[in-house]
């Protein structure tokens, strides 16, 4: 089985980010057969439909990255019960010009974190609803709400949280297993 690169997208900008946090620890654990990389989201202009014509190069750019993975990780906060707007933004630069989708077929994972107590399900299932349509097969057990972000990592932004930990791993084990059977092979 070849390498599957997984485009890690995070929902958050924040410098000290528990989002980007665990988006280190997932890169970091090594899960067999799975390579992550950093996707950035934060610099996408917002999306308006007039700017097709002229293209800018950051959309350019984004679009022909997210083309090279064969699947996504979308790693995010909650926001007011729902996604973030730099993520939405992001999925929105993605999906279009119509019918050249770089979402499209792409299996994909959500984890949600936040500080709070309810492990972001809002925006956890808020993204759900959006990837339907963009037609992502998006792995449905087991879901992944991470709460009290705060007690999660150690000083230096490593994520110490044993069952954490222990969980995250499962998760991406079960996750590489989505991803190979869902697959599309004109994608590989
Ligand atoms: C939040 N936060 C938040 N938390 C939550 O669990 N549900 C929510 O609806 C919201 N809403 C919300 C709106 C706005 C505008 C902000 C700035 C924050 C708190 C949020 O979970 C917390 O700031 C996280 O730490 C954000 O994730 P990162 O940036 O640490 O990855």
């Amino acid at each position: 089985m070849k390498l599957l690169k997984v485009a890690l997208v995070v929902g958050s900008l924040r410098k000290e980010s528990f989002n980007k946090k665990i988006a280190r620890a997932v890169s970091e654990f090594k899960v067999g057969g799975l390579h992550f990389e950093n996707i950035e989201i934060g610099e996408l202009p917002l999306y308006n439909e007039d700017l097709e014509e002229n293209e800018p190069l950051e959309w350019q750019n984004f679009r022909k990255e997210l083309k090279l993975y064969d699947a996504v990780l979308f790693i995010t906060p909650e926001y007011n019960r729902s996604v973030t707007a730099v993520l939405k933004n992001a999925l929105d630069v993605g999906s279009r010009p119509y019918g050249r989708s770089v979402w499209d077929g792409k299996p994909a994972a959500i984890i949600s974190c936040t500080a709070g107590g309810l492990g972001a399900f809002g925006a956890n299932h808020h993204l759900r609803q959006s990837l339907v349509f963009l037609n992502m097969p998006t792995l449905q057990q087991p879901e992944a709400y991470l709460s009290h972000a705060a007690n999660l990592f150690d000083e230096s932004g490593a994520l110490i949280d044993a069952s954490t930990r222990d969980f995250l791993k499962s998760f991406l084990i079960k996750f590489k297993s989505w991803i190979e059977n869902n697959i599309e092979e004109k994608k590989v």
